[in-house]
């Protein structure tokens, strides 16, 4: 497979085409930014812990039956996708109250949240990537009612599998973000990235964030956690076969 253009570059990777229509190029960036890109730090080996901890998740989920457009990993830094047409919407869930849920709603952090919480946010720049609800997204035509009810099902799906893939590495899923997009053939399928950089986790046993909070917050080096993360979720898989 040959790279061939930039088509984008994101906060923490770059999508390059490729000599197939239907598939592209994803490189991690040794990147990390906060407040909306506002800050913006290079991270020594980040790139690589983040796209191995997304290809680990992806073909686990694979294996669950959750279709998603990872296809092969080409380097450590380096991955084939499936070309999709990224839908506007990023689906959140919260299993436990933290970020923006806790800022917003003036509850305590880690309060257990059942049912699971879903929030969709309409992905643009210029607004901020605002929270809207399902008539707002209906009317405003960024998405059908169909679309919505088919994310809620298949992020609910993606939870109650990483919650319980997490949960044997005892690490608790607090919240995540998906994003969608529709293939060549219109299927809807999980696209983006599945790292400690879009979902929060914490040690069971120490209680320790692992996620991007440490770099949120400034309170110590971000990628601690991300290895612990990165080790942990392939001694499982592997030695389970997953
Ligand atoms: O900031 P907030 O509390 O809304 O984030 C909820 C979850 O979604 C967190 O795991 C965060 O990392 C993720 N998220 C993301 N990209 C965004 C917004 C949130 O990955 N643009």
């Amino acid at each position: 497979m040959e790279k061939r253009t930039l088509i984008y570059e994101g906060k923490a990777k770059q999508v390059f085409t490729t000599d197939n229509a239907d598939v592209l190029w994803i490189h991690y960036l040794d990147q990390a930014t906060a407040l909306n890109g506002k800050r913006k730090e290079q991270i020594a080996d980040k790139g690589r812990i983040n796209s191995a901890i997304s290809a680990l998740l992806f073909n686990y989920l694979t294996a669950q039956g959750i279709t998603n457009h990872h296809q092969q990993q080409l380097s450590p830094t380096d991955e084939l996708v499936t070309k999709v047409k990224i839908t506007p919407v990023e689906v959140v869930v919260r299993n436990f109250a933290a970020g923006h849920f806790v800022t917003r709603y003036g509850v305590a952090p880690m309060m257990e949240l059942r049912p699971a919480v879903h929030e969709f946010y309409y992905k643009s720049d210029e607004l901020d990537d605002p929270f809207m609800n399902d008539e707002q997204l209906v009317a405003l035509n960024i998405a059908p009612q169909r679309e919505l009810d088919e994310l809620r099902v298949i992020a609910d799906q993606v939870n109650v599998i990483l919650t319980e893939a997490f949960r044997a590495i005892d690490i608790k899923l607090i919240d995540f973000k998906l994003e969608f997009g529709y293939t060549a053939t219109n299927q809807l399928i999980l696209a983006d990235e599945l790292s400690p950089d879009n979902m929060r986790l914490v040690d069971l046993n120490t209680g320790a964030s692992l996620d991007k909070d440490i770099f949120r917050q400034q309170s110590g080096d971000v990628l601690t956690g991300y290895k612990i993360v990165l080790e942990r979720l392939t001694n499982y898989l592997t030695a389970n076969q997953l």
